[in-house]
């Protein structure tokens, strides 16, 4: 497969799973959690569809386009293990939360990820959703959405 098609399929999986894991959350309140906001691609779909959820994002830097800059209140601009503590220490109730950290090296993201299951595990809700780019640790893994091919995206129930 071309690395062109490769990406369309993992854009559409990405796509596919925020709005499975969206779907999930039929009358249960809270709060919707992005890792990594990037150009804010994710962030935007999100916005979009999450009915008025409050969004946190986290992210290292800012460098999203203009239009995606999340509400400064709304926005952990930090490492993520830090911004995860700092987010489990506001008591907040996410109850959907999308993994889209990564430096791009299929090994380092597949550690990270591993590393920081157990601080994304405290901000979750029970009851909520994952919705992950990277398999995570300590969650029950669910099916998803249909058509999406093992191992290009994960979701889990927390
Ligand atoms: C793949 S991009 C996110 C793309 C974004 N979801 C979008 O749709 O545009 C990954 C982002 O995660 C951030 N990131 C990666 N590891 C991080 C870490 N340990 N702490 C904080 N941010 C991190 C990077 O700065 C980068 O912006």
């Amino acid at each position: 497969m071309s690395r062109l098609d490769s990406m369309m399929r993992r854009l559409a999986a990405q796509r596919d799973g925020l709005e499975w894991g969206l779907a999930q959350l039929d009358g249960i309140e809270g709060d919707v959690l992005d890792m990594g906001l990037g150009n804010g691609r994710t962030y935007d779909h999100l916005r979009e569809k999450a009915d008025g959820r409050r969004i946190w994002v986290i992210d290292r830097i800012l460098q999203c386009h203009p239009s995606c800059v999340p509400p400064e209140e709304d926005f952990l601009q930090g490492e993520a293990e830090d911004m995860l503590r700092k987010l489990a220490g506001m008591g907040a109730k996410v109850v959907m939360g999308h993994y889209d950290f990564g430096f791009g090296e299929k090994e380092k993201d597949v550690a990270e990820a591993a590393r920081l299951s157990p601080l994304i595990a405290d901000v979750m809700a029970p009851g909520g959703v994952l919705v992950s780019g990277q398999p995570l640790v300590g969650f029950d893994e669910v099916a998803g959405p249909e058509g999406i091919q093992p191992g290009r995206y994960y979701f889990y129930r927390t």
